[in-house]
């Protein structure tokens, strides 16, 4: 990446600043605040993309939550490279972000399920998600047999977990009248961050 001889340190750290615009976005109204467009690479190199929500933005990256052996979890552990894209239509806002993934830890996976609601726990061990399902039906008896066998605390399903994000581009974009939008562009460098705007 080529980076310009105006380039300077952003005033924010950019997760500081994207956990500013999460704020700002539920603060808003905006529906689905923390949704974001996760792509990844499929086996043969074409892109796929999904939403996810985000859940957590912090210096160790943007975290999200989902089945290992979805689709997605496939092409992850294949190729652990991603870029994610927020957008909030109420402010105007897009932010986007690219980098590697990291497997979030064990402890911090349980605690997240565990910070679920008993039936997205369940949904957990259910969905097989990403293969081929029958019918509806099948899905339900399968959320019955599972609510059957965990009665009281549902555990942590072994294919279920989450990923870091870790940028090492990040884009955050205000719109404006006139398609005059600002675009500030960042990068690390080294321990810190050089940020500069890109024509709109
Ligand atoms: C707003 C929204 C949020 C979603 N959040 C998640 C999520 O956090 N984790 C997840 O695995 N799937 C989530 N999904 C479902 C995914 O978009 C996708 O259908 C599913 O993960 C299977 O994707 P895959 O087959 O590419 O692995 C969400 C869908 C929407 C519309």
């Amino acid at each position: 990446m080529k980076i310009p001889e105006f380039a300077e340190q952003p005033e924010l750290d950019p997760w500081l600043w994207l956990q500013k615009w999460l704020i700002d976005a539920e603060e808003e109204g905006e529906n689905e605040p923390t949704a974001m467009a996760l792509s990844t690479l499929s086996k043969e190199g074409s892109p796929r993309t999904r939403f996810v929500l985000c859940k957590g933005v912090s210096e160790a990256g943007i975290r999200f939550f989902t089945n290992l052996n979805s689709a997605k979890g496939d092409e992850i552990s294949r190729n652990p490279i991603a870029s994610v894209a927020f957008h909030w239509p109420r402010l105007n806002r897009q932010v986007r972000a690219q980098g590697k993934l990291n497997r979030v830890s064990e402890d911090d996976a349980n605690e997240y399920f565990h910070s679920r609601n008993r039936l997205s726990k369940i949904g957990a061990w259910a969905s097989k998600q990403s293969q081929p399902l029958e019918s509806r039906d099948a899905l339900l008896k399968s959320v019955e047999e599972f609510s059957d066998k965990f009665k009281s605390d549902v555990p942590r399903p072994p294919h279920w977990s989450g990923f870091h994000l870790v940028p090492d581009y990040w884009e955050f974009w205000q719109g404006h009248e006139g398609r005059l939008h600002d675009r500030w562009a960042i990068h690390p460098e080294g321990e810190s961050w050089i940020s500069w705007r890109l024509f709109p």
